[in-house]
């Protein structure tokens, strides 16, 4: 696993331990800490093992998968600030395009051509026909999107030239919690960018007061909506499409190859607003807002169908807002500095 020191590469490699897969974790530690890894072998009852990879040096990723010999390969490891990828674009491409190729070829040297992508449902763009479906026309709006866009183009050419290769490409919708120990959880690094640990961090006390980006949306309440999923449900549907491709699926049929997209979603929108009120709920705390202009690049709304990933993997996401709210908070009172303090 690329990336698996990081949010939601920490909580998939506990799934996978939990169901017997051995797993080698290759991070730059970029963004991400070695106690994450830690406490998850705290959780799983194992140790994991780490191998200090930076994605776009070729040399280090191969000779990681030589010492693996992974039997496949789930690939996290990526920038993804949407602001500094506007600042940094090469910088952008160079880690998210770039180390997949790496991975691609290194993947293809030793033989293991079973891949697992870390993609978004950024790559539906400006989309604004709702729910989106895996055959929603493609785009970005800014170039973290384009890097995913550009990743999923490749693998898919990848995956036609060679029918020996199985690819995911995982479409996340908007990935909220923690696992329910309160030992693991999303630890960004300076201001957080995205929604709920920004919430996180106004009722442990550590900032101030939310800002909303826009209230006059043609939504419910005017504030943006989103498709947000439990971490722990994420990390099940990589569980799941690894069965797919490895030939272990729900339907325990052969390994499935070629490329194939799975948006990994509740189906169900919430609003700013409404994620506010229910953490609120889950914490006791009050959440101080202010509304602002809205950010650029923002859509209106955002949520999936997720009826394919049910068909085609067995997997539905389960669990509720309330709950994300709940495990984010014990993650975030239990661990108000994150992994710093450790
Ligand atoms: N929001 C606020 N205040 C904040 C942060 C966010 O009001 O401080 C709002 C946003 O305007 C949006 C919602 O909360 O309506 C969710 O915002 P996030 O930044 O948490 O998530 P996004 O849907 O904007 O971002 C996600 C992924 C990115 C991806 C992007 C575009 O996190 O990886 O979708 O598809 F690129």
């Amino acid at each position: 696993m690329t990336g698996g020191a990081g949010y939601i590469g920490s909580h998939t490699v506990v799934e996978l331990l939990a169901q017997g897969h051995e797993v080698v974790v290759l991070d730059d530690l970029s963004n991400a800490s070695a106690e994450a890894l830690r406490r998850v072998g705290e959780i799983a009852g194992r140790d994991v093992e780490l191998l200090e990879v930076d994605v776009t040096d070729e040399a280090a990723v191969l000779a990681a998968l030589e010492r693996a010999r992974p039997e496949a390969v789930v690939h996290f490891a990526a920038l993804k600030a949407v602001g500094e990828s506007v600042e940094q674009p090469e910088r952008y491409y160079r880690t998210n395009v770039g180390g997949t190729l790496n991975l691609v070829r290194a993947m293809d040297a030793v033989g293991c051509r079973t891949l697992v992508f870390s993609s978004s449902a950024t790559v539906y763009g400006a989309a604004t026909q709702m729910p989106l479906t895996e055959d929603s026309p493609l785009g970005a709006t800014n170039p973290y999107g384009w890097t995913k866009f550009v990743v999923e183009q490749v693998l898919r050419d990848v995956a036609a030239s060679d029918e020996r290769w199985g690819v995911a490409l995982l479409r996340y919708f908007n990935p909220v919690g923690a696992h329910p120990s309160g030992r693991i959880g999303e630890d960004p690094r300076g201001v957080p960018n995205n929604l709920v640990p920004f919430i996180a961090q106004v009722a442990v006390g550590r900032r101030e007061q939310l800002t909303i980006f826009g209230d006059d949306f043609d939504t419910p309440d005017g504030t943006g909506v989103r498709d947000y999923i439990h971490v722990v449900d994420l990390a099940e549907g990589h569980v799941a499409a690894l069965a797919k491709l490895a030939g272990g699926g729900a339907d325990g049929d052969g390994g499935v190859r070629g490329a194939h997209a799975w948006n990994l979603g509740t189906g169900t929108g919430s609003s700013v607003r409404q994620v506010v009120a229910a953490f609120e709920r889950a914490s006791g705390r009050e959440v101080p807002v202010r509304v602002a202009p809205r950010r650029a690049g923002d859509v209106a709304t955002s949520y999936a169908n997720p009826a394919r990933a049910r068909d085609e993997l067995g997997w539905v996401a389960r669990r509720s807002l309330d709950e994300m709210c709940e495990d984010t908070w014990r993650w975030q009172s239990g661990n108000p500095q994150g992994y710093a303090a450790s």
